[in-house]
């Protein structure tokens, strides 16, 4: 079997086009905004945020990126991200990880207000997400894997995920998806006994623990999905979690790097985006029709 590439550039840039004709559509005066935080002076962060920023331009969505050094101490932190979620201008906030040593990512990630959360990392919404609530802002990356998987037109109910990593950006909430879907799912990691045996028991592998061509052939079963969330460097060239070339002799369906999940992630942000200006307007005019305004143009009249 050669496996079919599941094309995530592809796929990203339908998302990006489909939103970009919804904002363009859209009746509102104002612009979806994300303002991204960025701290420090980490190379890979740089390009993320600067791929973000260029992406947002061209559907239609501001973004402003707040900078600030390395130096910066939690406390003054926590007080811009206090300004941005009263901004009523700003609809989607991100915090570029990794946060430098001194700053606990976990505190600062909790105080991003849940609506402007387009990340999906405050432990509120992932814990909406855990209790299967449909109101929960789910991260960009494990949307864009369960969209490109979604393209292979694979039934996913019933299936055997096997998620590589327990990551709260990837590996969990990932996991959390697939079970969602009704997959049964295995969460494996770095301390997994037998890590082979339980892959070849997979339909669908999810491969996220940041170890450069980790997944072979031989740990594949006939058939499956291969969904690669790696982005390793070795001699200089970009490579996934999975041996590409290995896998692909086994499996049905296989992401490239690059050209996977990669360009999924910013598109999947952008969409968070558009959703969370969507709800803030829309909870702005039930606001106003909480106090009686007819002919305020909300839904409940
Ligand atoms: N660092 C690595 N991936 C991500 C991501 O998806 N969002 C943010 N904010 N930081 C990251």
């Amino acid at each position: 079997m050669t496996a079919q590439i599941i094309d995530g550039k592809q796929t990203a840039a339908k998302v990006r086009e489909d939103l970009a004709r919804r904002i363009a559509a859209d009746d509102s005066e104002e612009m979806p905004v994300l303002a991204v935080v960025l701290v420090g002076e980490n190379e890979a962060s740089r390009i993320y945020v600067r791929n973000k920023k260029k992406a947002a331009a061209e559907v239609g969505i501001g973004c402003e990126v707040l900078e600030f050094s390395d130096s910066i101490g939690e406390h003054a932190l926590l007080e811009a991200i206090g300004e941005l979620n009263d901004n009523p201008h700003v609809n989607g906030i991100i915090v570029q990880l990794p946060l430098p040593e001194h700053i606990n990512p976990l505190r600062v990630l909790s105080n991003i207000r849940p609506e402007k959360d387009v990340d999906g990392f405050n432990p509120y919404n992932a814990g909406l997400l855990a209790c299967r609530e449909p109101d929960a802002v789910v991260s960009a990356t494990p949307r864009g894997i369960l969209k490109l998987l979604e393209t292979t037109g694979i039934e996913l109910a019933g299936k055997h995920a096997v998620v590589i990593g327990r990551s709260n950006i990837v590996g969990r909430p990932a996991a959390m998806l697939l079970l969602n879907r009704d997959c049964t799912v295995s969460i494996t990691h770095s301390k997994t006994e037998n890590l082979p045996a339980i892959v070849r028991q997979a339909d669908i592998v999810i491969a996220a623990c940041g170890q450069a061509g980790l997944v072979k052939k031989e740990w594949i079963k006939e058939g499956a999905a291969v969904i690669d969330v790696g982005i390793n460097r070795v001699n200089g060239k970009l490579c996934g979690d999975v041996d590409f070339e290995g896998v692909s002799e086994k499996a049905a369906f296989i992401t490239p790097v690059p050209g996977g999940v990669g360009p999924m992630t910013v598109a999947m942000l952008l969409e968070n985006t558009y959703e969370a200006f969507r709800k803030q307007r829309f909870a702005g005019q039930a606001h106003e029709c909480r106090c009686g305004s007819h002919g305020c143009g909300c839904s409940h009249h």
